[in-house]
């Protein structure tokens, strides 16, 4: 089987392609990705010299490039995680959000309607269904509601892909998991930025109250998950992937503070995020009775094995923390502690 991954050198893509190689000798990968800020090529390096995965450094949104790479390439699947992922950076900047998630999606799925692909996996986000009230859970027909530019923009290339499918019979799968956590993530997402944070002694940046609550998905998981519906799921389906682990930001980072050995005192109270979705939470009944999936990893274990992985690669942590992320940390928290203070003032 021949998968063209895109997004492949970002957090939740590279997961996939070492664990796709690891546990597939007949899977060859072909990772597309366009190496922004979130791509990094050293998540990478255990495949790397790998006869079976191939590195296409290119954006989703050239038609040219995808018509061309389906054409002669002809893999059997394509499994679409390249996007901009981050909700902050997509209130900051929106346009490029719009550019990759629509745009991108919408080039993809014309190739793939063209050339006529196999399967056609696009991975997504519980976050379009929007914030919801206690015990509400969403399952795969439930609203869709966002709040942010992120997951509008996810909102919206879940109902493309869907469409190609309803319209052209394009064998589409659409995926919909929870906040994702493991090693390799960039340090905007809470997880990976309160451990990195808390490594170096620094403060941990809580918006508002912290009481919001998210779904809590260790990487693998997902992982597994796509691969089974990659074999198993049936087209045209929309499947929602929860880690069974709701927990409020607070109790989050209050965990990797006491892990650290930080005081509870280094959680600072920032201003909160705009159009900030207090609650989410699915229901992932469909992919566990349809094939019998169901994650593996509890959040204690995902959390020990996320903070000693951070803790055994300073290295990485540095390489992406300098250049572009300084300015972004700037812009994103500095700002945002100067307002409380201002608003405390008056
Ligand atoms: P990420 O930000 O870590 O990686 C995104 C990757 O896409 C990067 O390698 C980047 O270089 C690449 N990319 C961005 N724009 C591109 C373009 N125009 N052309 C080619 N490549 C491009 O993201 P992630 O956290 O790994 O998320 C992957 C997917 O999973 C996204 O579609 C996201 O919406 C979805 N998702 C993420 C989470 C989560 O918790 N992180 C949860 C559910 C769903
Ligand atoms: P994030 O990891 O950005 O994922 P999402 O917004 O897609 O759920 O944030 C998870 C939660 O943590 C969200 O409620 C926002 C909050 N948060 C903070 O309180 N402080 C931070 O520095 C970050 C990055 C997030």
């Amino acid at each position: 089987m021949k998968i063209l991954v895109t997004g492949g050198a970002g957090f939740i893509g590279s997961a996939f392609v070492r664990l796709m190689l690891a546990s597939d000798p007949a899977v060859r990968i072909l990772n597309l990705d366009k190496l922004t800020y979130a791509g990094n090529l050293e998540n990478l390096e255990p495949v790397a010299s790998s006869p079976r995965y191939r590195f296409i450094s290119g954006d989703i949104c050239d038609p040219a490039l995808v018509d061309r790479l389906l054409l002669d390439e002809k893999p059997d699947a394509v499994v679409h995680f390249a996007a901009e992922s981050h909700v902050d950076r997509s209130i900051l900047t929106p346009a490029p959000v719009f550019e990759t998630n629509l745009r991108g999606t919408f080039t993809l799925l014309e190739a793939a309607r063209v050339r006529r692909l196999g399967r056609f996996l696009h991975v997504s986000t519980d976050e379009v269904y929007g914030s919801l009230e206690e015990p509400l859970e969403a399952s795969e027909d439930f609203p869709l509601n966002p709040s942010s530019p992120y997951s509008a923009s996810k909102a919206g290339s879940d109902l493309l892909a869907r469409s190609y499918f309803l319209t052209y019979g394009l064998p589409v799968i659409v995926t919909r998991a929870s906040n994702n956590y493991g090693p390799y993530q960039f340090p905007e997402k809470l997880i990976p930025l309160m451990i990195s944070n808390a490594l170096e002694g620094g403060s941990l940046p809580v918006y508002g109250d912290g009481m919001q609550v998210r779904d809590w998905l260790y990487v693998d998981d997902h992982c597994r998950a796509l691969r089974t519906l990659l074999e198993k799921g049936r087209e045209g389906e929309i499947y929602n992937i929860g880690g069974s682990c709701s927990l409020p930001n607070l109790e989050v980072v209050r965990r990797i503070a006491a892990a650290a050995g930080l005081p509870a005192s280094r959680i600072t109270h920032v201003v909160d995020r705009p159009g900030h979705d207090r609650r989410y939470a699915l229901s992932s009944r469909k992919i566990v009775s349809e094939t019998g999936w169901r994650p593996q990893v509890g959040f204690e274990e995902g959390l020990a094995r996320t903070i000693e992985w951070y803790r055994s690669n300073p290295g990485w942590i540095e390489r992406v923390k300098s250049g572009e992320y300084r300015s972004y940390y700037q812009r994103n928290y500095l700002d945002r502690e100067r307002e409380l203070r201002d608003a405390r003032r008056a």
